[in-house]
């Protein structure tokens, strides 16, 4: 193909592991654009669900998920992926263009891709097994490889003070009807959807951990595991948070949470990522000053812990077919055969 990508398949396989990055209600806001040294990564502002995300943060957040996904597809499949953010200011959905190096495939890399397709949005109560200290740092410290700092609440105080936050954001976010249409439009699925959530991957009764509440969807079809219960739930909640508030920083913090998740992954642990404390401005300034010291911008909430034993495995949720989300530029696509 080129001098900087790999063979067509190969670019191919990457994206196709990239698609698999978690998105703000699975709407997966991305294209993709394979060039002659690049491929390009495009916002779809089409996407973005205005009223859960009005200042198009989760989209972003989104989309820098899918570059780290992407990043670790190529390591894995031996390419070293180098992104430079907003290539082109004249077009800011232009989010980055990536070049990849010849790479010799670390453990690493191996355990990361794994973890790729293993990875799931839990939003079930998790188990009453801590997360270690030693699990926890690894965690924090791929975090701040991209300059994102993952704080995690741990005391009891703190958390009761993030709870009321959380729980005042989703009281007022749901009296807004507009944010209760783009539940209904973009969740509970059927399971031949495309995008979305799907009603498979939502609990029956939406929980809240220690008062922390969980979004609260239309409809859901997850059965609660037979064990584990809100009350006993262990997990840790982590507040990303970033230096600056502008796209490189969320496109970071993007990248930042598909390593959280995908290291948690690895770990064993069970994730879920929660916007919706800082979809409404004033708690977001209230959690960043709780959390953050005042300093910085809060960007997203992790919550990672064990997922009880028993507990049936969340399905996969779907992504749209590769062929709609991807085109080569002109004079790139490969001969027919
Ligand atoms: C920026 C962002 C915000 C999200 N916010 C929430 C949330 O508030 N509550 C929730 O249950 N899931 C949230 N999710 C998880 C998505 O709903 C999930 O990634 C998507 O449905 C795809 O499912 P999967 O993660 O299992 O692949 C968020 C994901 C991202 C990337």
């Amino acid at each position: 193909m080129s001098r900087s990508l790999p063979d067509h398949k190969t670019v191919l396989d990457a994206l196709a592991l990239a698609c698999r990055a978690p998105s703000v209600h699975n709407t997966q806001p991305w294209r993709w654009l394979v060039g002659d040294r690049s491929v390009h990564l495009m916002a779809d502002p089409e996407r973005r669900v205005p009223a859960t995300d009005p200042d198009g943060r989760d989209l972003l957040i989104s989309c820098g998920a899918a570059l780290h996904h992407l990043e670790v597809a190529f390591a894995a499949l031996g390419r070293r992926a180098v992104p430079h953010l907003l290539p082109n200011h004249a077009e800011p959905a232009h989010l980055a263009a990536v070049e990849t190096h010849p790479h010799e495939p670390e453990v690493e890399d191996i355990t990361l891709v794994t973890a790729v397709n293993r990875r799931r949005t839990d939003r079930r109560a998790y188990s009453s097994w801590p997360v270690s200290v030693a699990h926890l740092d690894l965690i924090i410290r791929r975090a701040a490889a991209f300059g994102v700092v993952a704080v995690p609440i741990t005391d009891a105080v703190e958390r009761h003070r993030f709870a009321r936050a959380a729980a005042a954001a989703a009281r007022q976010q749901e009296t807004d009807h507009a944010y209760a249409a783009e539940l209904v439009a973009w969740t509970g699925r059927a399971r031949s959807a495309e995008e979305g959530v799907p009603a498979g991957g939502i609990p029956v009764r939406t929980i809240d951990v220690e008062g922390v509440p969980m979004r609260v969807f239309p409809s859901g079809s997850l059965a609660p595991s037979p064990t584990g219960a809100a009350e006993e739930d262990a997990s840790v909640l982590l507040v990303l948070g970033t230096a600056d508030d502008d796209t490189p920083a969320r496109l970071r913090a993007g990248q930042a949470t598909s390593a959280v998740l995908l290291t948690a992954t690895e770990l064993g642990l069970a994730t879920c990522p929660m916007s919706q404390p800082l979809e409404v401005p004033r708690y977001r300034a209230e959690i960043r000053d709780r959390f953050l010291d005042g300093a910085g911008h809060a960007q997203l909430v992790v919550r990672v812990g064990y997922a009880p034993t028993s507990a049936e495995p969340v399905p996969r949720s779907p992504r749209r077919p590769l062929a709609d989300v991807f085109a080569y530029l002109p004079g790139m696509a490969p001969p027919r055969p």
